[in-house]
């Protein structure tokens, strides 16, 4: 079954009081979902494998750990993953990105996939699929099932805030997929806003409304 966890370093609950609080500007938005990405990416690549090589320090040669040799792929979901994305980048500049953009069917309201573009090697690769909200799950949900159709076998599933709903669609179609946050919201109103939550992660990002 799924794992859920809950970065409750202080350094990221302190910035994402302020990244909810609705007087934060774009600027200062931006800046701090790029250091909230950081510092969960430091905490979600704790389980990385390690391996020994040798080398020589000025004084004498000794064996030190490396990465080893881990493929990593990051995956917003477009729009708002975007912001995130850089942040994590910081800590895994070798990760490749790849796009998965999902709109919404008017009728159906299920997710529809409007583009993908993945790396190459997708069956290599572990990858962290990033938005900053978990609402309903619904394109969370859809986003992994792309992945995986196209052969991606490892997710991770990271987000700043979740909502139950959200957390629960997640963990049902995808128990094999655990999911980083940095808070658990209340609940979602009725217009699918998480709250108490943060507004419109995708316009405060980029300005637009
Ligand atoms: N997407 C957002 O940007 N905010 C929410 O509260 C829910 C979904």
């Amino acid at each position: 079954m799924a794992k859920v966890y809950v970065f409750d370093h202080p350094l990221i609950q302190h910035k994402l009081t302020y990244i909810r609080e609705k007087d934060t500007g774009t600027k200062d938005f931006r800046e701090l979902v790029d250091e909230v990405a950081t510092l969960m990416a430091f905490e979600i690549t704790r389980d990385m494998p390690l391996e020994e090589i040798e080398i020589e320090t000025p004084v004498s040669k000794t064996k030190s750990k490396v990465i080893s040799g881990k493929k990593i792929g990051v995956i917003p979901i477009l729009r708002a993953g975007i912001g995130m994305v850089d942040g994590i980048l910081k800590l895994i500049p070798a990760a490749k990105v790849g796009h998965i953009g999902l709109y919404r069917d008017p009728e159906t309201l299920m997710p529809v996939e409007y583009y993908v573009k993945l790396p190459s090697d997708v069956e290599e690769r572990d990858f962290i699929v990033v938005d900053p909200m978990l609402a309903t799950g619904g394109s969370a949900v859809e986003a992994i099932n792309s992945l995986k159709k196209r052969g991606a076998k490892n997710i991770k599933f990271m987000c700043l805030i979740a909502a139950p709903e959200g957390v629960e669609a997640v963990k049902n179609a995808h128990p094999d997929v655990d999911i980083y946050i940095a808070a658990l919201d209340e609940r979602l109103n009725e217009k699918g806003y998480i709250i108490p939550g943060l507004g419109d992660a995708g316009d405060r990002l980029f300005g637009t409304k």
